[in-house]
């Protein structure tokens, strides 16, 4: 056990001692990974990831050599990988998914091998090994849009409205089905909107930021009124590792910040404050097909066994707005790379806007 280390009432030491995390270069994968090894350094620890375009090795740099600590390239649809990796390991953790809406509505493909196929895969390998536990992280996504001033509860029924969010759904629903056929002892988390250090630049905080630091335009959806519940990441990853210890298994738990929801004009706005931009930086485009307007989750289930949001969205946004200005060597070639094509066919009013291709 490390000391000199903050106070945190993750039962971090009540995890099983070795995790196959699947998913574990991307953003919030990479965050779970790095506080899991900072907390508890002796685990064993092994990501699989398929390094998509999505996945970066640099989020993992700083535990790269722990001892525990080991890395397979591969993809979760990979049947005999995950079975052979799964043979040396207590649980999976699964991170692993097409994560961005936009994109699952210009290609929903990828979303449903990966977040369907992929999880069914994982699945199978957690019941031939016997597993401890099974943790599928989730979205609060699965609920649709709810109406205020509901808010949503983990027994209500899913209402998927985009291909993301049903392949999420999918991959739900054979978790559920693997526990009451199988026994598997499986556990899911539904997390809400989630920003901070080391995400890629496509979802709205990271991408208003680093727009905003280059002066270019926000590019906000309808009339920027859609509203979320942004959770920082570490908090996230924390709720992540509280349910791992400490939930039932067969059930899921919602992981909100709780506080008040911020719309799409808000995120912009704060972006800009933060940056010190003008106001001109925002642009209203076109909305997103099918865009939910809200999400709103009721976690008391997951605060029930310890777990509670440690940064509120005004300091959460500070740091992240800080690391991406110290970062630019994460984010800079990604923008006038593979995200530039994204950015012209996502945003085609705004294409003369791209960043630079390299
Ligand atoms: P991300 O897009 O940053 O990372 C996804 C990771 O999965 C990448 O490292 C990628 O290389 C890997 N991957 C993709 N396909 C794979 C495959 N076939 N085999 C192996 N690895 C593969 O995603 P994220 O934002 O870190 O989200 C992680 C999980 O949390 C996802 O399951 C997502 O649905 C869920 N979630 C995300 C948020 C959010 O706001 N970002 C909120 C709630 C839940
Ligand atoms: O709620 C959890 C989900 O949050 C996760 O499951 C997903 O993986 C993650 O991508 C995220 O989904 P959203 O669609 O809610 O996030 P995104 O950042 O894409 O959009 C958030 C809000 O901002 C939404 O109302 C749409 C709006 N938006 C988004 C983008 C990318 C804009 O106005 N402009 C944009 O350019």
């Amino acid at each position: 056990m490390t000391t000199n280390l903050p106070d945190d009432s993750t039962p971090w030491s009540e995890l099983p001692r070795r995790l196959l995390v699947a998913g574990g270069a991307g953003f919030i994968g990479s965050a779970f990974v790095r506080l899991l090894l900072e907390r508890e350094p002796d685990l064993q620890v092994t990501v699989l990831d398929k390094l998509t375009y999505a996945g970066n090795l640099a989020n993992l740099a700083a535990v790269a050599d722990r001892p525990g600590y080991r890395f397979a390239e591969g993809d979760i649809c990979d049947r005999e990988l995950v079975e052979r990796l799964a043979g040396e390991v207590d649980c999976i953790v699964n991170f692993a998914a097409e994560t961005h809406v936009d994109r699952s509505i210009l290609d929903p493909d990828a979303f449903i091998k990966t977040d369907v196929y992929g999880t069914f895969s994982l699945l199978e390998a957690a019941r031939l090994h016997h597993h401890r536990r099974f943790l599928q992280v989730s979205t609060d996504e699965v609920y649709g849009d709810v109406e205020p001033p509901a808010l949503s509860l983990e027994d209500d029924p899913p209402r998927p409205r985009s291909p993301y969010s049903a392949s999420k759904v999918g991959a739900e629903m054979q978790c559920f089905a693997y526990h009451a056929t199988y026994g598997v002892p499986i556990l899911v988390t539904r997390g809400s909107n989630t920003y901070g250090p080391h995400q890629y630049p496509e979802k709205i905080v990271p991408l208003f930021v680093t727009q905003a630091l280059d002066s270019l335009p926000m590019p906000v959806y309808g009339d920027g009124g859609a509203v979320r519940d942004y959770l920082y990441v570490d908090d996230h990853a924390r709720g992540i590792a509280t349910v791992l210890a400490r939930g039932t298994a067969g059930l899921a738990y919602n992981l909100g910040q709780g506080g008040e929801p911020v719309n799409g004009l808000q995120v912009a706005r704060a972006v800009l404050r933060l940056t010190d931009r003008q106001e001109s930086l925002i642009q209203h485009v076109e909305d997103r097909p099918g865009h939910d307007r809200r999400y709103a989750l009721d976690s008391s289930r997951a605060r029930a066994l310890g777990w509670a949001p440690q940064l509120d969205f005004e300091t959460g946004m500070e740091r992240t707005v800080a690391w991406y200005r110290d970062h630019r060597p994460f984010w800079e070639p990604i923008k006038s790379g593979e995200f530039a094509e994204f950015y012209r066919r996502n945003y085609r009013p705004l294409a003369g806007t791209a960043p630079a291709s390299s």
